[in-house]
Parts: structure tokens; C-alpha cells; sequence
């Protein structure tokens, strides 16, 4: 296998790395970074793999991964004539998994890397003369507002959006629904990730930023439920059943749904398992002195988030700025079915538990001061 891999820098793209380096020991990773020269791109490289492979002697053989210069913005990635011949003679499997995944970027912003990006990536794809197959990574969350049961075969929906990120990825799985008709192209739907098996976060995300203000105490009210799901995963599940089931179960055409189904976690137990794995370090949570959310309707919300925001009060801002981008998802009482992807995967590539996850991605932010202090 000769993959063509774009976001490995990114969570969802390190853990891939890693696995390929576990599982396929013969493959060559031609991987897009973005850098502003050669030299740039050879350092990230350099800095990455040391990130992921910490011991020297557990480092993928040199050449199998193979940096490659390119930005998903510019036609044609960017990349140089050598290059790009390079990969149109020599790919032949694809995974399109780099994206701008801020939750509040302008929508124009977002469009540009997630539609126009995708665009450019499947107009050199074209190209490659060996092409086998192709996956592009997507989100559970294109279903913006749309309520109940959402399946693998459900693509148009009506439904607004809960914030721009979504809109474009939404946007771009139409584009790349046209695109499948002349290539042979899979997507995979991922959960929400929060960090790795173990807890570790390798990339801070506005789920991150909304956890610690829950943990200093300013976060009042969620909407919804206490049985509203938020169907959060690890990055090592989301990266092992992508690749075992573009490797092992491809369907061109298919849309995989990676994440929890209806084992989701309920809002009620990331309130609870938040409170009780903050209290372990925050004294004002053991001693009673921060108290756990309510959970409201949206109208009580709605009053709520007024009142605060005619307050000076900074945090309560940025908890509201969060929840507009997020908790849209709790009030339409979505549960991402993944029923197919954990009858074909069964016990061997399984979900972590969302409350174990939850709580040691919450110790483990903790214990590096949310990432200021790496351990
Ligand atoms: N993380 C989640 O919770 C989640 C959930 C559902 C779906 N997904 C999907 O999974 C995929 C990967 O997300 P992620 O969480 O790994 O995101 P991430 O951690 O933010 O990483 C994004 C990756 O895309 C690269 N990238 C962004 N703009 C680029 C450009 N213009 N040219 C080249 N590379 C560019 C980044 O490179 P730099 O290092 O240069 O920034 C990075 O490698 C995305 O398609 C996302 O929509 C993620």
C-alpha cells in the first residue's frame, strides 16, 4: 500500500500514523504537512515523530513515511511538479483527513480548507494512475439540528446547523458524494474525540476549553436532558476503525458511522463523572463550594444566557460563546447510530467507555495545567 495521507499533524491523523507504523509495517506514508519551505517541513516531520514514537528504537524504518509539502487551500495542494508526478505514478490508497475543525470559524473560513480543501485534494486524487481506494474523514456532527436517530444512510436534512464547522463538512460530504460516482471513495463519520485511550490529549479542543471552565467552577446550566447525548470518543478508536475498515471492509460508496451509538455518553453522567474526577484536585468541588450544573430546558436557558450575558463577568462569556457552538446537539436528541460499524468491527476494535475516557482525558488535563505542562 502506497497511502496518501493529509492531516496526519492532527489528532485524528497522529493516531493513524501510529497505527499504520504498528499494523503495516510494509506501507509507505506519503503525508501532506503544511510548512513554508522544505526545510520547515522536514523540522515538523522530525518534531512529530519524535512526539509519536518518544522510543528511538520503536521509530517507523526511514522511508516509510515520506513528508510531503502541500496546502489543501491551494490547487493542486501546492505541491511541486516533482512531487506531484511522484504521487500521480506511486499512490494508491488515500485518506483525506485534514480539515479546519474550529467550531466557530467564519463560515467562509471554514469552507475554504473543508469544501475548497476537499475539492483540491480529490483534483490531484484524480490524478494518481494506481488509485485502489479512497476514505475522506467527516463528522457524526453533519447532522446539525436535525433530531432522533441518525444513520449511515442519511445525507440531506433540512435542519440547521449548530455552527459553521459543521455546515462545511456537511457541504463538503455533498461534494463528495458527487465526487464517489467517478471515484472509489468511502467516508467515515467520526464522535466528538477527546484524547487518547490513556487520556492523553494531543490536540486541545473547544470541548477541552468548555471542561475546564466546568472544572473552576462557571459552568451554571446545560440545555436539554439529563438523557441528551454527546457521543464523545478516543482518537486511538477513531483512528483503528477507520483503518481496519478501509482496509478489511471497504465499500466504495459507504458511509461509516465511528463512534458510541447508543452507549453514548448521557449528559447526566458527564456532569457527574466531571464533578466527582474534579473534586479529587479542586477543593471548592470536594468541599461543596462549586456545585454540579443543572440541566434545563431551552426556554430556562435561554433566560439564563441573557441574564449572563448583561453581566461584566468574563468566563460566563466564554462558557455562552462555547454552548452556542455545542449545545445545539444536546437539544435535538440525537443518537448517532453505529450499529453497523460495531457489528462489523465486533470485540476487536471496540469503543473505550465514555465515563473512563472522561475521566482520565479530565486527570490528564489536570495534571499538565491543561496542556501548559506536557508529562
Ligand atoms: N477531533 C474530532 O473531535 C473530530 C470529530 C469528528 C470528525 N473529525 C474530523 O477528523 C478529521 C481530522 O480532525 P482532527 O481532529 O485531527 O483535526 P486537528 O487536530 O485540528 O488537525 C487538523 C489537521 O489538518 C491539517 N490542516 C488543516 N488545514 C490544512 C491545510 N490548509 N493544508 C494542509 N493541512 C491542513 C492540520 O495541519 P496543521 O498541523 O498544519 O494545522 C492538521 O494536521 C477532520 O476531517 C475532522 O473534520 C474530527
Amino acid at each position: 500500500m502506497h497511502l496518501f495521507l493529509t492531516g496526519v499533524t492532527g489528532a485524528v491523523g497522529m493516531e493513524m500514523a501510529r497505527w499504520i507504523a504498528r499494523n503495516t509495517p510494509k506501507a509507505r506514508v506519503y503525508a501532506l504537512i503544511r510548512a513554508p519551505s522544505s526545510v520547515v517541513l522536514k523540522a515538523r516531520w522530525s518534531k512529530l515523530a519524535a512526539k509519536l514514537w518518544p522510543d528511538v528504537s520503536a521509530r517507523p524504518p526511514e522511508g516509510q513515511f515520506i513528508p510531503v509539502l502541500g496546502d489543501i487551500t491551494q490547487p493542486g495542494l501546492g505541491l511541486s511538479p516533482e512531487d506531484a508526478a511522484r504521487l500521480a505514478s506511486e499512490v494508491t490508497h488515500v485518506i483525506h483527513s485534514a480539515a479546519n475543525v474550529e467550531l466557530d470559524a467564519p463560515l467562509p473560513e471554514a469552507r475554504q480548507a473543508n469544501v475548497d480543501g476537499t475539492r483540491h485534494v480529490f483534483e490531484v486524487v484524480r490524478t494518481f494512475r494506481r488509485l485502489e481506494r479512497a476514505g475522506y474523514v467527516s463528522t457524526l456532527f453533519v447532522a446539525g439540528k436535525r433530531p432522533g436517530r441518525f444513520l449511515e444512510t442519511d445525507e440531506v436534512h433540512e435542519a440547521d446547523f449548530v455552527n459553521p464547522y459543521e455546515q462545511s463538512k456537511y457541504e463538503a460530504e455533498h461534494l463528495v458524494r458527487g465526487l464517489m460516482k467517478e471515484l472509489p471513495i468511502a467516508m467515515y463519520r467520526l464522535a466528538y474525540l477527546i484524547g487518547r485511550d490513556d487520556g492523553e490529549v494531543t490536540r486541545y479542543n473547544s470541548m477541552h476549553s468548555l471542561m475546564r471552565l466546568f472544572y473552576q467552577g462557571h459552568v451554571g446550566a446545560f440545555p436539554g436532558t439529563p438523557d441528551s447525548r454527546m457521543d464523545l470518543s478516543s482518537n486511538d478508536y477513531a483512528a483503528a476503525a477507520l483503518l481496519t475498515l478501509f482496509l478489511e471492509h471497504y465499500q466504495p460508496g459507504r458511509t461509516f458511522h465511528i463512534g458510541n451509538g447508543d452507549e453514548g455518553l448521557r449528559l447526566q453522567d458527564f456532569i457527574d463523572t466531571m464533578t466527582e474526577v474534579s473534586a479529587e484536585t479542586e477543593r471548592r468541588w470536594a468541599q461543596g463550594v462549586f456545585l454540579p450544573p443543572d440541566v434545563v430546558d431551552e426556554d430556562t436557558y435561554t433566560l439564563l444566557r441573557r441574564t449572563l450575558l448583561q453581566t461584566q463577568n468574563k468566563q460566563s462569556h466564554e462558557v455562552i460563546r462555547l454552548g452556542d457552538t455545542m449545545y445545539g446537539h444536546l437539544l435535538a436528541s440525537q443518537v448517532f447510530d453505529a450499529r453497523p460499524v460495531h457489528a462489523l468491527l465486533g470485540e476487536r476494535v471496540k469503543p473505550p467507555p465514555a465515563k473512563q475516557l472522561l475521566r482520565d482525558v479530565l486527570r490528564h488535563c489536570v495534571a499538565t495545567d491543561w496542556g501548559r505542562n506536557r508529562i
